[in-house]
């Protein structure tokens, strides 16, 4: 059932308290990809240009210590978003008390706050009770819009929701019709790409993919545990071994279905190579690592992608941040980038990053502002964020 969007919310003159997800990276105290802040920027402007009086809430990295505090304030993001839009935004340096309450009070339609990071208080990520309650008291309506946040059900995502009036951002609305596309009603040949380094990251999403997609194309440090369940020796190379036995069940189920790397790169040290080479996967020597698939398989996954209309990648094919050791994960961007007539959706993540650097951003369909949100998702799981809001009259 489609979920409420703000379009079905009166939210002139009311408070609204938007979780977006504002985890973005930042250096020296300045954020260096704002994708996330431009990506909530419609659900933003609709708010103010309706008359809202807009809070904004979201975490900023992991907090454990006082030191994470420090290098995690949200007022780096306050300064990014200022810059981003007309509205003045005005920061808060709390996460509760009289200072955030007066600023609220304070608020005229078409104005925005920001409060500190959510996870500055302990409660929200064990969804405390009271924790949301107090939240929730400061509005009168929920919006939703933290797509890279809804596999996390905390008190910003889940406990106030489900005590206010509620709804789906346009960023939620976005991301659900492509990745809902992609999952659901596929236009066919489907083929999915996975990579990055682990397995153990990917084994829901491999599973329901063998299922759901044409081809599941498998790179990156993940398939050296596929080509060990082969019973090839692999070097060096990152293996999971206690994964060993489901790579070998994804094997026997994928048949034809799971195309893996036939060729790869290898090298004797990952930060400074002495010796980088090139040998079919049947054939590392030891001492050796993996960290790329090599030119044949290039080609092979090129060919297997060769008139898909449905492509969703996830993870990278080898260690793109080394350009000794981005070929792979370049020539498959390349090729899906260059796919007609295909949908073409990028899970987050090091492949969203990948597509920047490499140029080829803007030849995706979609990319998606949830890494491990987006996983999940594909692996056919319930997100908590998203089935908390309600569901359309
Ligand atoms: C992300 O970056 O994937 C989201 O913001 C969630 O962050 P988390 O993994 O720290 O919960």
């Amino acid at each position: 059932m489609a979920k409420r969007t703000i379009e079905d919310l009166n939210v002139k003159g009311k408070t609204v308290l938007v979780r977006v997800d504002f985890n973005v990276p930042h250096k020296n105290g300045t954020v260096t990809d704002d994708t996330r802040i431009r990506a909530a920027l419609p659900t933003i402007n609709y708010l103010t240009s309706h008359g809202a009086k807009v809070i904004l809430f979201s975490h900023l990295g992991k907090i454990k210590t006082e030191e994470d505090k420090a290098k995690n304030d949200m007022s780096i993001v306050a300064e990014a978003l200022a810059g981003l839009q007309s509205a003045p935004v005005k920061f808060v340096n709390a996460t509760r008390g009289a200072e955030l309450e007066d600023a609220v009070h304070g608020l005229k339609e078409g104005e925005i706050l920001l409060m500190q990071n959510t996870r500055y208080e302990p409660g929200e990520t064990k969804n405390d009770p009271e924790l949301a309650k107090y939240w929730a008291s400061l509005a009168d309506l929920y919006v939703e819009d933290a797509f890279g946040s809804v596999h996390r059900a905390h008190a910003s995502t889940v406990g106030v929701p489900a005590l206010l009036p509620n709804a789906g951002g346009y960023l939620i609305a976005k991301e659900l019709k492509y990745l809902g596309k992609a999952l659901d009603d596929p236009a066919r040949p489907f083929v999915a790409v996975l990579g990055g380094a682990k397995v153990s990251d990917k084994i829901g999403v491999i599973d329901n993919l063998l299922e759901k997609a044409d081809k599941v194309i498998a790179g990156g440090a993940m398939a050296y545990t596929f080509i060990a369940a082969k019973g090839y020796g692999v070097g060096t190379s990152l293996v999971e071994t206690d994964k060993i036995e489901d790579a070998k069940k994804f094997i026997a189920k994928g048949g034809d279905k799971l195309i893996l790397p036939v060729d790869t790169v290898i090298t004797d040290n990952l930060d400074n190579p002495t010796r980088i080479e090139t040998v079919d996967c049947d054939k590392m020597p030891e001492g050796m690592m993996g960290v790329d698939i090599g030119p044949k398989t290039i080609a092979l996954f090129t060919k297997a992608l060769e008139g898909a209309h449905t492509v969703f990648w996830n993870g990278p094919m080898g260690v793109f941040e080394k350009e000794e050791f981005a070929a792979g994960t370049k020539g498959i961007c390349a090729a899906v980038a260059a796919l007609p007539d295909c949908m073409s959706v990028i899970g987050g993540g090091d492949s969203a990053s990948a597509a920047k650097k490499f140029g080829y951003a803007d030849k995706f369909t979609h990319i998606s502002t949830g890494g491990g949100a987006s996983l999940e998702y594909m692996e056919g799981k319930q997100l908590p964020g998203i089935a908390v809001l309600s569901d359309k009259a």
